[in-house]
């Protein structure tokens, strides 16, 4: 399969399909990196292991609509049969989410449906949860709302803070984000309503 990741910063969990896929773990190749942000660190990454890399920046454009057809077509040109939110930091318009429906997942930091949205490890520490984690989903027209395909889980300990706590979370997410591909690459996932069932 052939599979195309989307992030704006860091890049760790690109990492990690990066080398789950060197390893032989995933039957896929990574054809591309697109990035809303030109200093990601995940550029640097990509060119590391030869996958080219597309910048669409926001900033560059006159409208959102702009940007998002701009998106949409450097994501076509990637014929990518999945597609991998992996910290990517914006929201994809409902065009977007419509023509790759089915094919794109994203990692959140946190188990869904709780702690959706922005700071989602900083939400569970003052909520208070015992238990924190993270899901990988398939993404529909909601934010953090689409069909759960992975969750891993963590304790939240006593002293945590929001960085203790994201760095506990982060090791887990690189081990369910490539999990997640390779059952997508390996056509292992069904989708019966909102459930995923995996063969
Ligand atoms: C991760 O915590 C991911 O769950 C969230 O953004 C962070 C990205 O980290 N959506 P990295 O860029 O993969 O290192």
């Amino acid at each position: 399969k052939r599979v195309a990741v989307l992030a704006s910063g860091r890049g760790s969990n690109f990492q990690a399909v990066i080398d789950a896929i060197a390893a032989g773990d995933i039957p896929a190749v990574c054809v591309g990196l697109i990035t809303d942000n030109p200093r990601a660190y995940a550029i640097e990454r990509a060119k590391a292991a030869g996958i080219p890399v597309t910048v669409v920046e926001y900033a560059r454009f006159p409208s959102k609509a702009a940007y998002e057809e701009a998106l949409l077509s450097a994501m076509k040109s990637c014929r990518a049969d999945l597609f991998v939110l992996a910290g990517y930091m914006r929201i994809l318009g409902a065009e977007i989410v419509h023509e790759f429906s089915g094919r794109m997942m994203n990692i959140h930091p946190a188990l869904l449906p709780a702690f959706a949205g922005l700071h989602a490890q900083r939400q569970a520490i003052e909520y208070g949860v015992k238990i924190a984690g993270c899901t990988v989903h398939l993404v529909d027209e909601g934010m953090d709302t689409g069909p759960i395909v992975v969750q891993r889980c963590v304790p939240v300990l006593q002293d945590d803070d929001e960085s203790t706590l994201a760095e506990r979370i982060l090791v887990e997410e690189h081990k369910a984000l490539p999990l997640a591909v390779k059952l997508f690459c390996e056509d292992r996932l069904e989708v019966i309503g909102r459930r995923v069932r995996i063969r």
